[in-house]
Order: structure tokens, then C-alpha cells, then sequence
């Protein structure tokens, strides 16, 4: 089955984007647009075949379409973003997904970002967040149990999402900052823990058997080469202005 990467454009308006744990500083447009090139092209040189969604220049966090939607083989769970100015963000990437599963949605009072959901074969761990809630988690676990998921709730502070604080680097294995997560909480998986000179290193996409990881953390980059992991480097300095990491900026599933 052909991987899939679902992605979408800078919006012109990225520089109203919600920041929750930055200071604002000003975004360069034309380099976060580069930069979206590049992780388009590193996705492709992987083997993802390219979904492009149209843009929505007027919502400023469109670009990081990962937390409008979890898609996992059997079905498709639309989010219902914490942040208020995110909520629109849902209504065509529903629609995109609507011709490849079943769809299901997240209702109120549940919140849900796709970046506190981390999947590891049938375990799910479900960051509980700023922009994720109970409720929200106890509907993704109602949504996937008939297929054989088990969901681990898992409480992070100090950062946006569970996954700025914990991403898989390999199948049985996380990339950690523990400041942000209990290690605990992945219980038999290895962990792998950032520099600590590095916070938001723990951001990393995992493509089939080569993870895609930000120039900008070679510390923690050297710990997963020592280790055997396959690093394809990246420039994103100019999204992470805007509070995004590498898993933000697409959905993968198999097609
Ligand atoms: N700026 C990314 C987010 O807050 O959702």
C-alpha cells in the first residue's frame, strides 16, 4: 500500500498564528513557503505520494493540518481543535478523507489536536493538553476500541502537544523530552531522550524507516545516529516561529 502525505500551503496570514509557549516574532513568508518545498520534496523522496489541500489563507494555523485529523487504517476521527480560531480548519480535510474511510468527529465537550495523538502499532497515546481534554480522548478511544486500539492517556505540561514533547523514531522506539512527558507513560517502548540543550527536539517524523528531523537540533540528531536511526535532515526554523513541527505539517497513511 502506497503511503499517502496530506499537506497544506503556507496561508498568507501565518503570522497570526495562536502561539501558546513563544514570543511572537515576525515570519517570513517566501522562507516558511521554501522551507514547506522542501519538507513537500523530502516527503516525496521518501516514497509519500502527495495529497495537496487547497490553502485557507485566512486561517493562520492551516498550514499544520496533522491536528485536524487521525487517520488510521480502519477509519478517520475529525478533530475538534482546542483553539477556537482552529475549529474551522476541519471542514475540508473531512472531505478529503471522507472518499478513503469512515469518518467519525469529535463533538463538544471534547477537544482533540491530531498533535496529542501518537500511534504506536494498536497503542494510542493521548496527550492530555492545553488544547486536548478528557472528554475528547474518551471519544478517540470509543472511535477506535472496536478495531483493537488501546488508548494510554498522557498528561503533558510545558509544551503544546504531546507530540512537541514525544514522537516515534522507530517502531519500538520514542524520541522523549522527559521535562514535558513521564517517560512512564510508554511503558516497554525503548526512549530515546533529547539533549537537554535542545527542549523542542523531540519533534520528529518518522517516514517508513528514515526519520525526517529539523537541522536545528544536531545534539539529540547525533544520539539517534548512535543509536542506527536514519536521519534525513530539514530546515524549519521559519514554521517553528510559528509554534509547528515536522509532524504538523502533514497526515500519513497508507492509501
Ligand atoms: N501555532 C500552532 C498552534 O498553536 O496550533
Amino acid at each position: 500500500m502506497m503511503l499517502i502525505a496530506l499537506i497544506r500551503p503556507v496561508p498568507r496570514s501565518i503570522g497570526n498564528c495562536e502561539l501558546t509557549h513563544l514570543d511572537r516574532q515576525p515570519i517570513d513568508i517566501a522562507r516558511a513557503t521554501a522551507q514547506h518545498d522542501s519538507y513537500r520534496n523530502a516527503l516525496e523522496s521518501l516514497g509519500c505520494s502527495l495529497e495537496v489541500l487547497p490553502a485557507l489563507d485566512e486561517m493562520p494555523d492551516s498550514v499544520f493540518v496533522e491536528d485536524t485529523a487521525i487517520v488510521l487504517d480502519e477509519i478517520a476521527i475529525i478533530t475538534r481543535p482546542g483553539a477556537l480560531s482552529r475549529r474551522a480548519e476541519t471542514a475540508t480535510i473531512a472531505d478529503a478523507l471522507a472518499l478513503r474511510r469512515r469518518i467519525v468527529a469529535i463533538e463538544a465537550p471534547g477537544t482533540l489536536d491530531g498533535g496529542d495523538v501518537l500511534v504506536a502499532g494498536r497503542q494510542i497515546f493521548a496527550g492530555i493538553s492545553g488544547r486536548s481534554n478528557a472528554a475528547g480522548v474518551a471519544q478517540l478511544r470509543d472511535a477506535v476500541a472496536p478495531f483493537g486500539y488501546r488508548i494510554e492517556p498522557a498528561p503533558v505540561s510545558g509544551c503544546l502537544h504531546l507530540k512537541s514533547a514525544a514522537t516515534r523514531v522507530g517502531p519500538d522506539t520514542v524520541l522523549l523530552n522527559p521535562e514535558w512527558v513521564e517517560r512512564s507513560v510508554f511503558g516497554k517502548l525503548e526512549t530515546i531522550v533529547i539533549d537537554r540543550s535542545e527542549p523542542f527536539a523531540a519533534n520528529a517524523l518518522l517516514v517508513d524507516s528514515t526519520v525526517l528531523y529539523p537541522a536545528a537540533f544536531p545534539e539529540t540528531a547525533r544520539r539517534m545516529e548512535s543509536r542506527g536511526i536514519a536521519l534525513k535532515a530539514i530546515d524549519a526554523s521559519e514554521l517553528a516561529k510559528a509554534e509547528g513541527g515536522l509532524t504538523c505539517c502533514s497526515i500519513l497513511f497508507r492509501g
